[in-house]
């Protein structure tokens, strides 16, 4: 499956990357090097700059791989993504309630059994890796052994997860339920296995205020304080009729943010899928505990959860920390430029605007920062891993057209027609920690061969 590279080589081809947010630096934020040298050494960017200035650097010896008219991108993020749902993608269902009962729970109920999981686990992280996503945030279900097969398979790939086993008591069918209890322990468990484990991170996961009691609310909320490096994932605010259930089930709150908060479950390390509707306490609340709110557009559309009101997140003296996801299943693309492109859309249709830069930093940089993982991952800043994606224009007419029509445009229009016009078509070859772990049909990069030979 995967190539050993050589403890060193060098890649040739333009290199784009976010250094910093755009909400503050504007396109100065994006790095962009038309023909660049990026030098990997040990599994990470050892240096980059012009290949001009570079190339006389390179040692006698050190394979370099030429892919002139190529775009190198730091590995994209997936903030918020289900890999047990690989299965029921565009399943139709009348609501999100409606499709949780009708294809998710009974598709996630398969996992009980290791083989399954672990074939499900390949699929879905080779399924990233072809479209250039490097890191993910994944739920996982509520059987341990579907954290384990997750994990072992992301291992192997040397990609960087934070993952957990979602915590559910009441409000599914009992094959999927566990109980504050178990929930605790087995959770705790994972943790003392994997969190830290290589590349891996732990993140507790109540699955939504629905369908965890308060006894297990309280009993996440103290795996938090337990294990203070572990992150914390859920959903929050995504359809009416959720939010008038979670009001039922927990009368004394006033808001869905405050069950969270009730239970310490906001915080730096918190990442709070969907966040569409949300009232200004809660907003303010959420910038104040310093919490992710992670945004997931195609799932948006696809299931009718509404516009996100990107301004409201973003507005001064409060801004909310922002994430950027494809949630597969609900989402419709795994492709992290397509869910780009669809938040690109849903701003447009909430009648505000984001520009091409921020949603590149959102799917980078931004995503990395959200997750305290910026000197790792997100860029190509020298230090960082090199997970890094080789995407060919080329390979959609489409875009290749597109772009040689805008030749003299900024980087800003590059990368709104890269995230309209790309996919994994795109995607020619995609490194993780310096090995080239995918690469299509005659690309310039091989897989099972150290690049370079
Ligand atoms: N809310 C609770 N569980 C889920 C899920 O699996 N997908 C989505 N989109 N929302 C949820
Ligand atoms: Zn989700």
């Amino acid at each position: 499956m995967s190539g050993e590279a050589p403890r060193r080589f060098a890649l040739r081809g333009r290199i784009l990357h976010a250094v910093g947010d755009p909400a503050e630096r504007g396109e100065a934020a994006i790095e962009d090097i038309p023909d660049g040298l990026l030098r990997i050494a040990e599994g990470r960017i050892a240096a980059l700059g012009d290949y001009g200035d570079l190339r006389h650097a390179l040692e006698p010896g050190e394979p370099l791989i030429d892919l002139t008219g190529r775009i190198l991108l730091p590995g994209l993020i997936d903030a918020h993504v289900h890999y047990p749902q690989t299965g029921v993608v565009a399943a139709h269902g009348r609501d999100l309630l409606d499709w949780l009962e009708r294809h998710t729970f009974p598709a996630e109920s398969a996992f009980a059994d290791p083989e399954h999981a672990r074939e499900a686990a390949r699929f879905f992280l080779d399924e990233l890796l072809r479209n250039g996503t490097t890191a993910a945030v994944v739920y996982c279900t509520v059987h341990p052994v579907s954290v384990d097969a997750l994990c072992e398979e992301a291992s192997a790939r040397g990609m960087r997860i934070v993952a957990g086993k979602v915590m559910m008591d009441r409000g599914a069918p009992a094959a999927l339920r566990d109980t504050a209890e178990t929930g605790y322990r087995e959770s705790a468990a994972l943790i003392a296995r994997w969190h830290g484990r290589g590349r891996i991170a732990y993140a507790v996961t109540p699955r939504f205020a629905v369908t965890s009691s308060e006894a297990q609310l309280e009993a996440a909320g103290a795996l938090l304080r337990e294990h203070p490096g572990v992150y914390l994932q859920t959903h929050l605010a995504e359809q009416r009729n959720e939010i008038a259930t979670v009001l039922r089930l927990f009368p004394w709150a006033a808001s869905y943010t405050e069950v969270y908060d009730r239970f310490g479950l906001l915080g730096p390390r918190s990442l709070l899928g969907h966040c569409i509707h949300l009232a200004e306490a809660e907003l303010a609340r959420l910038s104040a505990s310093r919490s992710v709110a992670v945004l997931c557009p195609t799932s948006n559309t696809f299931l009718g959860s509404g516009l996100v009101d990107l301004d409201a997140l973003r507005r001064p003296p409060r801004p909310v920390r922002l994430g950027l996801a494809t949630d597969i299943g609900g989402g419709t693309s795994y492709s992290m430029f397509q869910t780009m492109a669809e938040l690109h859309k849903v701003v447009r249709l909430a009648g505000q605007g984001i520009d091409p830069c921020g949603l590149f930093h959102l799917a980078t940089l931004g995503n990395a920062r959200a997750l305290g993982l910026e000197r790792e991952i997100g860029s190509l800043r020298p230090g960082c891993a090199a997970d890094l994606v080789v995407v060919d224009p080329a390979r959609r007419p489409a875009l290749a057209r597109r772009l040689a029509a805008g030749a003299e445009e900024g980087v800003s229009d590059l990368l709104l027609a890269l995230a309209v016009l790309g996919d994994e078509q795109v995607v020619e070859a995609t490194f993780v920690a310096g090995r080239p772990l995918y690469a299509c049909p005659g690309s310039g990069v091989s897989v099972g061969q150290p690049p370079g030979r």
